[in-house]
């Protein structure tokens, strides 16, 4: 691989492009980190420096092999930083406007055959894609939370997304050590338009008193072998993403199965957003953070 195809982009350093930041230099990349916040960045290498003492610690890396990947990392306000990377991946807010603004400000500085990744959990990668002079070159890698434990990379090729940069994503997902695997643009991908209608049914199995949040989850750990429930997975990914993902679902497919739960729309609305917040269907606002009380 060339000096340039070694260092790797990350425009966004929220939970996901930290976590992409970390899984990148266990990988032995070379990291440009870049967030308009520096309160982000600092919280980034912050939580990337223990991941890495975490990984030693597990045996997953040697201490030698961590303190290389930490002179590997370089982490700026600037946009621009990234004009040296060979590949970028963007992971900014799952925002259209936020995404497009960003990915229009890299098309300026970004040589025309670096390939564009977007993380977008659920907006149309071909849209992103028409935001830029590169459709043929810009792809979904859709990274799951948390990013250094799961495996799957959701590889999502858009309208113009031309085989090779398909290909070229997947052996860079291998590269990290991920399983890749490539769908087709559609609302949700795979991957949401699967879990997210599962999430929204639990809302309504507690909406309409047929359990209670912690019934919900047991049953689906227990008798589906799912390591969380999902109402507990939805307070993990923030009720407010799940309700966004579900709007996406439901306006891209105009079909009423899709329809957002009216009891996730209250708890968004009152600022019950999970883990983020401090409560969600559970509480987490005490030591034994999402144990106990029902939201
Ligand atoms: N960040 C980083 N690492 C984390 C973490 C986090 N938030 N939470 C747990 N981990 C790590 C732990 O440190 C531990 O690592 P170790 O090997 O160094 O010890 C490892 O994960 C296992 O953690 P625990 O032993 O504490 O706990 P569990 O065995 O219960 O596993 C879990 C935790 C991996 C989060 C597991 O509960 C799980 O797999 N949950 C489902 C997660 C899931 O479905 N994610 C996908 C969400 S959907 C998504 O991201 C798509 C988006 O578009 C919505």
């Amino acid at each position: 691989m060339s000096e340039r195809l070694e260092l790797v982009g990350v425009a966004g350093a929220g939970t996901m492009g930290c976590g992409i930041a970390h899984v990148l230099l266990r990988a032995g990349y070379a990291v440009v980190l870049t967030d308009e916040v520096p309160q982000a960045l600092g919280a980034a290498s912050e939580k990337i420096t223990a991941g890495l003492a975490r990984d030693v610690e597990k045996g997953r890396l040697t201490d030698q092999a961590r303190q290389q990947a930490l002179g590997r990392i370089e982490t700026s306000a600037q946009l621009d930083a990234l004009s040296p990377a060979g590949f970028i991946i963007e992971a900014v807010t799952e925002r259209f406007d936020v995404k497009a603004e960003v990915l229009r400000k890299l098309e300026v500085f970004c040589p025309s055959d670096v390939v564009f990744a977007t993380n977008t959990s659920s907006i149309s990668v071909t849209r992103l894609a028409a935001t830029t002079g590169r459709p043929q070159r810009f792809l979904g890698l859709h990274f799951f939370n948390p990013v250094p434990v799961m495996t799957l990379v959701e590889v999502v090729a858009g309208v113009e997304t031309l085989p090779e940069t398909v290909e070229g994503a997947c052996q860079f997902a291998r590269s990290l050590g991920k399983i890749p695997v490539r769908v087709n643009d559609f609302p949700g991908f795979v991957s949401n338009r699967v879990l997210m209608p599962m999430i929204n049914e639990a809302v309504y199995a507690v909406m309409e008193g047929v359990a209670e949040p912690q019934a919900v989850d047991e049953v689906m750990k227990r008798g589906m072998n799912h390591p969380m429930g999902p109402l507990e997975l939805a307070d993990f990914i923030g009720l407010d993403v799940c309700l966004d993902i579900m709007k996406v679902l439901y306006e891209g497919f105009r079909d009423s199965k899709y329809r957002p739960c009216p009891l996730l729309e209250k708890m968004v609305h009152s600022g019950r957003l999970g883990r983020k917040s401090g409560r969600g269907f559970y509480d987490y606002s005490t030591a034994q953070a999402g144990s106990t009380t029902a939201g």
